[in-house]
């Protein structure tokens, strides 16, 4: 076991945050302690890394953070690290601070940065998948899913409730900006009438069908969850045409928006976390680089950096047929 190969360690966060972050920033420190190799935290992601905010971290320092949203780390999306320069001080900072592997949590943005970086300068990366779009290959689900699915479904079952008491329809937007994972998941848990996600060829008259079905049936509202990614048309507009299709309908738009982004994650997120901060750790004392440590069939696997990138989750199709069943 090659352990002298990795001697310091940093890990930070980057790009939209999820609850789990701070479980999984946790457990690569903790782990780090473990294996007694030296571990920092770098500050507001790739930024952090280029203008040198490094945080000693000791296994106390990560003291009942596992149970907080957001990451104590910071996160931002690096317009800096885009540019060759920007890199080559980072590169630089890692250097005189003798870091010489990093965990990198975040989703594909942040994954192509590490990507980049460890081929131009030849450093050691481990991707963590920290997003709660859960549109990463090479896990069955994202650190931040589960927690982001949860909310979602409590404020939709709250919107439920006056949609009832007003007959009223209700079209509510979740997060997911090229993914449906949220929208289709959410739909399904809180029944919703219709679900629209960026996968699915959806058409107004198929959405103005299920409408049409729905009063012949006796419901008096509705709710359609609808991905912020979803290409027909935005929210707004879906609203707005369905008034004109169905002018005695009483509609309503409710954007979940960045409130999926926060709140105290799961028990199932903080086991994913904790699982893949010490699986990237693991991995990197193996001398693995350029590769993303994630969770399938509840095993540890890793994939190409490269694969976690460019390949996409699918959606399971059989559950938009369950939805549409069920929305009887
Ligand atoms: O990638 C996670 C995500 O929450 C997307 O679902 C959403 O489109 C985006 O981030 C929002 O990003 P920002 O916080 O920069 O507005």
């Amino acid at each position: 076991m090659p352990t002298s190969r990795i001697k310091k360690i940093g890990v930070f966060t980057s790009g939209g945050d999820a609850p789990g972050m701070n479980a999984a920033i946790r457990a690569v420190v903790r782990s780090c302690h473990h294996y007694n190799i030296e571990v920092v935290g770098i500050k507001e992601g790739y930024n952090g890394l280029i203008d040198g905010k490094f945080i000693e971290m000791g296994a106390r320092s990560v003291s009942n953070i596992i149970n907080l949203g957001g990451t104590i780390l910071k996160s931002a999306r690096s317009k800096a690290f885009r540019t060759k320069e920007g890199r080559a001080k980072a590169f630089q900072n890692c250097q005189e601070n003798g870091i010489d592997g990093l965990v990198c949590i975040g989703g594909d943005g942040t994954f192509t940065g590490a990507k980049i970086f460890s081929e131009e300068f030849g450093i050691k990366v481990i991707g963590v998948p920290g997003t709660i779009d859960n549109d990463i290959f090479g896990t069955d689900n994202t650190i931040g899913y589960d927690t982001a699915l949860n909310t979602a479904i409590q404020a939709i079952d709250k919107v439920r409730d006056t949609a009832t008491s007003h007959n009223r329809v209700f079209f509510i937007e979740v997060m997911g900006r090229d993914a449906g994972f949220i929208a289709l998941n959410s739909g399904i848990a809180s029944g919703a009438i219709d679900i629209l996600i960026p996968e699915q060829k959806d058409s107004l008259e198929e959405l103005f069908d299920t409408f049409t079905k729905a009063k012949e049936r006796g419901k008096t509202s509705s709710i359609v969850v609808v991905a912020e990614g979803e290409k027909l048309a935005s929210t707004y507009e879906l609203a707005e045409k369905t008034k004109e299709r169905f002018p005695d309908y009483d509609i309503r738009v409710t954007i979940l928006g960045h409130t999926q982004r926060g709140g105290s994650p799961s028990c199932a997120d903080r086991i994913l976390a904790s699982r893949l901060g010490l699986g990237a750790v693991e991995g990197l004392r193996k001398g693995l680089t350029n590769v993303m440590a994630g969770m399938r069939s509840n095993q540890l696997v890793y994939t190409p950096i490269e694969d976690a990138i460019q390949k996409h989750n699918e959606i399971n199709r059989s559950l938009l047929k369950t939805a549409e069943i069920l929305a009887l």
